[in-house]
């Protein structure tokens, strides 16, 4: 039986998917052994073993929807934040809880007055869909979208945008650097999302899947 492919986000949320696709008992025992790789620090990105019929691989966080889209992976674990930026055509099945975080506007406090009438503001994120959806069409306000690609609350600071849109998780980066939550504008989590053509070729096998990850969930 061909395996069925997984692609999972490389980076805070790897071990966390892995608990819980071994809580669900989705893990053979010699996938587990496969996966010990990761606490090794290994540079491996795909992890198959004899017997089992899942793989995974670990992709950067905005290319797991495109894995999953393309169909080169059946399902994925992905934030809501890289699947909202990356507007693929995907079946989002499952809230899974972990890597839980805040899409939000920050800036200076300063910024607070300007950003409920302001025209013309500068907006620096690594999130350019998620941002200009946010303020034209939910907030029908015109924005200049500066993209960066990290350390994004430098942009304030050094006087390069008026306010940020990133995620915030403990706070810890906006305080340490002066800045404040002004506006959110979703609540994020990792979700598991299924391509749709596998949807349909591998029903039973994936609609297992997620009934043991649901069950591991409650
Ligand atoms: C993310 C995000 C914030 C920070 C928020 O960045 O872009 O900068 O984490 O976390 P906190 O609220 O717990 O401080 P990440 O660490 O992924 O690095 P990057 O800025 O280089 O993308």
């Amino acid at each position: 039986m061909k395996p069925l492919v997984a692609a999972l986000t490389k980076g805070r949320l790897t071990n966390d998917a892995i608990n819980l696709f071994s809580r669900a008992g989705i893990l053979s025992e010699g996938m587990k052994s496969a996966l010990d790789a990761l606490e090794k620090k290994s540079r491996r990105l795909i992890f198959s073993s004899a017997d089992s019929d899942l793989r995974f691989f670990l992709a950067k966080a905005s290319d797991v929807p495109t894995y999953v889209d393309y169909g080169a992976a059946d399902v994925g674990v992905a934030g809501k934040d890289a699947l909202m930026e990356g507007q693929r055509n995907l079946y989002e099945v499952l809230d899974l809880a972990f890597g839980a975080c805040t899409m939000v506007v920050a800036g200076p406090e300063e910024e607070r007055d300007h950003l409920k009438r302001g025209n013309n503001l500068r907006v620096a994120t690594k999130y350019p869909h998620i941002a200009l959806d946010y303020f034209v069409r939910r907030k029908q306000q015109t924005v200049e979208i500066i993209m960066l690609s990290g350390s994004v609350e430098l942009a304030p600071i050094t006087g390069l945008s008026d306010v940020i849109v990133d995620i915030v998780e403990t706070g810890g980066t906006l305080r340490e650097n002066g800045l404040t939550v002004l506006e959110e504008i979703a609540p994020i989590s990792a979700r598991l999302v299924i391509n749709r053509a596998s949807m349909k070729i591998e029903r039973e096998r994936i609609a297992g899947m997620i009934k043991q990850l649901k069950a591991a969930l409650r």
